[in-house]
């Protein structure tokens, strides 16, 4: 753990303009920064960096934070990852704290862990290009699959010797334990002699994704059907296969620039088609896809393609692994080879400029593609239609968002020759299913009592929020100048104890902006349109330049709003043991609650609105809107606890 006192050091000492421009390039204007935004794709630049405020927003995407935000996003570190980063920038010493015992000792193991990899990975690279073995069998092992120098150093390909412990030996002698040997599964023990589990074959290192070597892939020299052809490493403390891609470390920076992950099966797809120029490619060592891993192509892109060797037995097996990827809202292309080919062999005979022009022409999306498969082969058998249809809207109902889900459901109606409305009639079923396994799952945590009749009163109340939208222009206007002090939340960790200051106006502007929040008035709206365009300009709301304007109607509203600021008696501020707070003493409670007090009438309008809906709802509209009403009413509890309400509607 980094000590808290460093971390204050670190985030005091990082100058958010200085860590910035080292990614991009930053223009002066006025006393901020500008550039042309690096999270998002924009020809004129809406990102702004504040030095004086230490942080950074786009508002283009709306993107912000600090130094330590702007490197986590940037660069995909995590916390601490960041820290030690910009610590390394500025020469700040991290010396991290003392932990329990238990900790210390697994921090140990894992830092040993990751140097016997270090120093095994440095041999076997040496073993390969200087060892006799090496050099009369592995490098032209490696050349033979037409790999070349740059691409064998680039990956850290290496050789582990025949003989059976020579690793093992070489280790000892440099002091590296027996038992950390064993740990890292670099070497095997059997009866009390100990083996190198690589021995005899040539390796391919993998990477963290801070490029660090966690773990090896073996592969033999040839095709002896006898052998395992490759070996891999154990699950370690640092290896953990699950949450691995082979290839990410090097494919991390070209995958956010293509918004597009290419996945294929083995190390040397990966290894090939980089040589060959295409970069954002990483390998699922064979098998299919765990949660784990498609979170962490999740990081970078949205936009996955998945290379298959035209393998018809095994793309069908894939299917059910496809629809895990389809629930996470990712967009899933298929890209069939021809038969008896995969990514290396292809990229190898042909010329770069064929294969990424391959890779670019035949993708297929995977909806279309399954349909397509299975359509081939169910042909003219009407039982297996029936089957395969119901297998296709299984698949599309794994997607969340119900506008993509339209779409395929007009697509593959065509495809299948079938009436739209028969498909989404199977499909609400299978949703209305889904919808009432995670509703039983949703009551259980979240126990909320039967809704009690309405009294008259509150429904005609509850569509006026005209007092909450005045009083956030109250605060708007009377405090110009206040601003309010915030724990730096986005870091995502407590142990900071760093606060930033954000304008009230700006505080309030912006969750009205966030939220696209518009005022029911119309006074009000105008008013508001005004202060967001300057807030967008990053200009300070003058009260008197409003008081000012050529519209009476508003002189009238900002004055009065002004002047009916609630003031306390300066002996009312204590009153024997009654200390009375004034608004400015928690002006952040204030604003927040503004906010939520005018976010809960909305919310609850859009409850009203969604549930006359429902009472007219057909049959296939109800699944969506029920879900959609459970969305609202979760907010509606979400926000009426933060006001500190009681519920009950
Ligand atoms: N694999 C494995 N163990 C095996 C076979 C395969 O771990 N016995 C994994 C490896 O990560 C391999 C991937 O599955 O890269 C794909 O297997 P395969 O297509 O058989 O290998 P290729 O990558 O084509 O390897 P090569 O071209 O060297 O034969
Ligand atoms: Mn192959």
């Amino acid at each position: 753990m980094i000590p808290k006192e460093t971390i204050q050091n670190i985030i005091e000492t990082a100058r958010v303009e200085e860590v910035i421009s080292d990614f991009v390039t930053l223009q002066k204007r006025g006393v901020n920064y500008v550039a042309r935004c690096p999270f998002h794709d924009e020809k004129t630049p809406s990102f702004v960096v504040s030095p004086s405020k230490g942080i950074y927003k786009c508002f283009g995407c709306g993107k912000a934070g600090n130094a330590v935000n702007f490197v986590m996003e940037h660069e995909h570190f995590s916390y601490p990852e960041a820290l030690k980063y910009l610590a390394r920038k500025y020469n700040i010493e991290v010396q991290e704290e003392e932990q329990t015992p238990e900790q210390t000792e697994e921090e140990n193991k894992r830092e040993i862990l990751y140097n016997i990899h270090d120093f095994a990975s440095a041999y076997f690279v040496d073993q390969l290009f200087n060892s006799q073995e090496g050099k009369s069998i592995a490098l032209p092992y490696f050349k033979e699959r037409d790999f070349d120098t740059k691409t064998i150093q680039d990956f850290h390909l290496g050789y582990a010797p025949q003989k059976r412990d020579t690793f093992y030996q070489y280790a000892l002698a440099h002091g590296y334990k027996k038992e950390y040997l064993i740990e890292s599964g670099l070497v095997i023990e059997k009866n009390n002699s100990f083996f190198d589990r690589f021995a005899g074959r040539v390796l391919f290192p993998i990477h963290s994704l801070s490029g660090r070597v966690i773990g090896f892939g073996g592969r033999i020299m040839g095709n002896d059907k006898k052998t395992a052809k490759y070996l891999n490493s154990p699950e370690t403390l640092i290896y953990h296969k699950s949450k691995v891609l082979y290839g990410m470390y090097f494919a991390k920076n070209e995958i956010i620039k293509q918004d597009r992950c290419y996945l294929v099966e083995g190390y040397t797809d990966v290894i090939s088609l980089h040589q060959t120029g295409i970069k954002n490619v990483v390998a699922s060592s064979g098998t299919s896809l765990t949660e784990g891993q498609i979170r962490l192509i999740q990081r970078y892109t949205k936009n996955i393609t998945i290379l298959y060797d035209g393998d018809p037995a095994g793309i069908k097996a894939s299917f059910r692994g496809i629809d895990m990827i389809l629930s996470q809202g990712m967009n899933v292309r298929i890209l069939l080879f021809p038969e008896g080919e995969d990514p290396d062999s292809f990229a190898r005979s042909h010329r770069s400029s064929e294969t990424l022009e391959f890779l670019q022409n035949n993708t297929e999306d995977f909806i279309q593609f399954k349909t397509r498969v299975l359509l081939e082969e169910s042909q003219k058998d009407p039982i297996k239609k029936a089957a395969l249809v119901k297998d296709i809207v299984q698949s599309i109902a794994m997607i969340p968002d119900p506008v993509i889900r339209e779409v395929y459901t007009k697509e593959c109606s065509v495809m299948l020759e079938m009436s739209e409305a028969v498909l989404v009639r199977e499909l609400n079923n299978i949703l209305r299913n889904k919808f009432r396994k995670k509703h039983q799952q949703i009551s259980y945590s979240l126990p909320v009592e039967e809704e009690k009749a309405e009294p008259q009163n509150i429904v005609s109340n509850l569509l006026d929020r005209e007092a909450q939208e005045r009083d956030i222009l109250r605060l708007l206007f009377s405090y110009p100048d206040h601003e309010l002090e915030f724990e730096d939340e986005n870091t995502g960790d407590k142990r900071t104890s760093k606060t930033i200051t954000v304008p009230l106006q700006e505080f309030i502007l912006s969750n009205l902006w966030k939220y696209s929040i518009t005022f029911e008035n119309p006074e009000y709206q105008k008013i508001l349109e005004m202060l967001l365009a300057s807030y967008e300009k990053g200009e300070k709301i003058d009260p008197q330049y409003y008081i000012n304007l050529p519209d009476e109607k508003i002189n009238s509203i900002i004055i009065n709003l002004i002047l009916n600021k609630y003031e306390i008696s300066s002996n009312w501020k204590e009153l024997g043991n009654i200390i009375v707070i004034r608004e400015e003493d928690n002006l952040k409670k204030a604003a927040e609650q503004a906010i939520l007090a005018l976010g809960e009438k909305i919310i609850k309008k859009e409850i009203e609105e969604k549930k006359q809906a429902l009472k007219e709802a057909n049959e296939e509209e109800v699944e969506p809107l029920l879900k959609d009403l459970m969305e609202s009413e979760k907010k509606w509890r979400f926000m009426c606890q933060k006001l500190g309400r009681i519920l009950s509607p």
